[in-house]
């Protein structure tokens, strides 16, 4: 289906994706239609062998190559000069593009058989969660696209880490499944782009400066000291379900039995933060589907894979933080 042209998601180690071939505009064009996706918002392609980056790629610096040996297959998306061979909206017009080799047995096999690059963003309408089953792609993409590759729930549940190698230090443009301080200890200087520090920033990585990640309601993410977090957020809820709402607690296992709320979800343990990024976006999407109209969420330590998480949880609550 993908060679003829049609639109296929398909599982990978971090979410779906929704594939088309690489090459082909009018393919490509048709995952911007489906998704709803705003066409300044470059895709990744995914390679199923680490050679054929350099077809794409004109450039691949000394740092991308460590990168590749680490981590290839995996969780990283190396952005890299390419050669002008892939079709232009691909990259939306930009002289990068973004390339990944997914860590996911159906994913490569997938690649493998198709031979040419997959351009796939999250297999998810624009501004949702990202999808980390078959099941959440069909909620979101029933109806406009030509097929589904079943291949069970994504194994880390937040994308990959986007990397831009184009510069001569390299920057981190989203956090994902392979965490900051691995980059580092790896590369030495890794810096961060501004915009995912300060939401006001604009980002470089274009797809972080929509509302994104988001559920139906109104999510508010509490920071702060653990006890007066659990405190205040219960607080909240009371309000809020005096004023007649639908009330959500987006917690962990630790303090599931703490609240009283008409939709309490724990994604998974702070002891774990490997269960809470594979369960975050099912938890978000959750609400949704118990039409919840006020979500209140714990907040993590932004460090290793929680500052990918809190990367998400923020864009969700789209700046409404509350510091307590
Ligand atoms: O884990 C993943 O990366 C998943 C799976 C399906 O592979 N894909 C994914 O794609 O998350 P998407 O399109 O949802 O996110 C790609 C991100 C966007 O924020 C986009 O703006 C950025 O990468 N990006 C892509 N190409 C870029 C480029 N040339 N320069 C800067 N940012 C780029
Ligand atoms: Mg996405």
């Amino acid at each position: 289906m993908l060679k003829e042209g049609k639109l296929v998601a398909f599982p990978t180690e971090t979410v779906y994706g929704l594939g088309a071939i690489a090459t082909s505009d009018e393919s490509v064009a048709r995952i911007f239609a489906a998704k709803g996706r705003p066409s300044d918002n470059p895709l990744i392609i995914h390679i199923g062998n680490k050679d054929q980056l350099f077809e794409w790629a004109a450039k691949v610096p000394e740092a991308a190559r460590i990168l590749m040996e680490k981590y290839m297959p995996g969780p990283i998306t190396l952005v890299l000069p390419h050669r002008h061979n892939l079709a232009v909206n691909v990259t939306a017009g930009l002289p990068t593009v973004g390339i990944r080799m997914p860590d996911h047995p159906v994913a490569l096999a997938l690649l493998n058989e198709v031979g040419t690059p997959v351009a796939a963003p999250s297999a998810n309408r624009s501004g949702k969660p990202s999808p980390t089953t078959a099941e959440h792609v069909w909620q979101d993409l029933a109806g406009r696209i030509d097929g589904i590759l079943d291949g069970g729930p994504a194994g880390i549940g937040v994308e990959s880490t986007v990397v831009d190698l184009s510069a001569e230090v390299p920057v981190l443009l989203r956090p994902g499944g392979i965490t900051l301080e691995e980059l580092r200890e790896t590369l030495g200087e890794v810096n961060v782009d501004p915009g995912i520090r300060d939401q006001k920033q604009v980002p470089r990585s274009p797809g972080m400066k929509y509302r994104h990640y988001a559920p139906k309601g109104e999510m508010w993410l509490v920071k702060g000291d653990p006890q007066k977090m659990v405190l205040y957020i219960q607080k909240r809820v009371e309000e809020a379900k005096e004023r007649g709402k639908r009330v959500g607690v987006l917690t962990t296992e630790e303090n599931k039995e703490k609240y009283q709320a008409d939709c309490v979800v724990a994604a998974g343990s702070r002891q774990d933060p490997t269960s809470v990024a594979r369960h975050l976006y099912d938890a978000l999407r959750h609400f949704d589907e118990q039409k919840v109209e006020m979500i209140f969420a714990e907040s993590f330590q932004e460090q290793g894979l929680f500052y990918s998480v809190m990367n998400r949880m923020k864009k969700a609550a789209s700046g409404k933080i509350v510091e307590v």
